[in-house]
């Protein structure tokens, strides 16, 4: 899929996130991004907050494949907003890189920067502050492509005002419970990628931890591979649920960034049938606008923003 600032990007790619125990991050990380890239996958989805940067930038090393042919991705944290310049370099020298094929605001919301230790609270930053200085580094080289994540139409009409260049993604979590039709169809009118997060509608976060440790990320559950509907589809095309679902979103012409720490199924999510239009209909008949990732709390709150700040509801 080609992005607005021209750059192509595979419209199946591979998500880098990883739990912070033990050494998912590091030495586990590299071993299954180092099967996701001999399987094939040319896109790669991390983040500064991942922690799994330098992981992705050995993986990719060892690999063999040259850099040009990889679509590297990573994000700007919140807390760095206000430093947007200096976050990016150390991503950059997180991966071992000399430029990111895309840089996203990972959330439309600043915080504070914790780093800075003069005791002097600072005004943080606007989305449109944060993004101006995201212009800057597209001058310098360091990103080809610059996008936003998690942004909503409120979010969006708001940046839009102030742009030079207009994102070239959008990266939100996107499954049949939560097809966001409105958004995908605001983006596609103006040139804006989507791309689908916690595609398979399971977050790996919500697998991992128990959710009394990320009391953010509560009930999610495998329900969406488990509906009725998937669950014949996946019998009918003589596939798994998950690729019925991932097939889903390529047919919407969204890309997708499944992770999966496993070969057999990262082989699976990288080899997709195509869908009827009957059956693409089905399945959107699913929608319910449910998240399952990032939701908000017992205060309301995601991430410190209320949904409807976030323009959620
Ligand atoms: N921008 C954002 O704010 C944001 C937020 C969340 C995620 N993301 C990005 O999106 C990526 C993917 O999202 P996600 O990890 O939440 O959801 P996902 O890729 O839809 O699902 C991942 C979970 O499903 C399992 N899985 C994967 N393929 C499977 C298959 N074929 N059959 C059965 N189980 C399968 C994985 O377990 P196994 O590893 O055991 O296979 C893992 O627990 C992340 O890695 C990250 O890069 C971005």
């Amino acid at each position: 899929m080609m992005a607005n600032s021209g750059t192509a990007c595979p419209i199946i790619g591979f998500g880098a996130w990883a739990p912070d125990v033990g050494e998912e991050r590091t030495t586990r990380a590299k071993q299954w991004l180092g099967s996701a890239l001999k399987i094939g996958y040319r896109h790669i989805d991390t983040a500064y907050a991942y922690g799994t940067e330098k992981a992705v930038g050995d993986a990719i090393r060892e690999s063999g494949i040259e850099r040009e042919n990889i679509f590297v991705v990573s994000k700007l944290p919140p807390h760095h907003h206000g430093r947007v310049a200096e976050s990016l370099q150390e991503t950059l020298d997180n991966l071992g890189f000399e430029w990111l094929d895309m840089y996203l605001m990972h959330w439309p919301i600043a915080a504070p920067y914790e780093g800075d230790d003069t005791g002097t609270p600072k005004a943080l930053p606007t989305i449109n502050d944060t993004w101006e200085q995201m212009e800057q580094c597209l001058q310098t080289g360091k990103c080809k492509a610059i996008g936003v994540s998690n942004c909503s139409i409120k979010m969006l009409e708001q940046l839009l005002k102030t742009v030079k260049v207009k994102p070239a993604q959008n990266q939100v979590e996107m499954h049949p419970y939560l097809a966001q039709n409105d958004l995908l169809a605001f983006c596609r009118e103006r040139d804006i990628a989507v791309v689908a997060y916690t595609p398979s509608g399971m977050c790996s976060r919500v697998k991992k931890h128990p959710p009394t440790i990320l009391s953010l990320r509560t009930t999610g559950t495998n329900v969406v591979r488990n509906d009725p509907v998937i669950v014949e589809l996946a019998a009918k095309y003589n596939v798994t649920p998950t690729q019925i679902i991932l097939a889903w979103h390529l047919s919407r012409e969204v890309v997708v960034i499944p992770k999966s720490t496993n070969e057999g199924r990262q082989k699976e999510n990288f080899n997709l049938p195509t869908l009827k239009a009957e059956d693409i209909k089905k399945i959107d008949g699913l929608d319910r606008g449910q998240r399952i990732c990032n939701k908000p709390d017992e205060n309301g709150l995601v991430w410190g923003m209320s949904a409807e700040q976030l323009g959620w509801v």
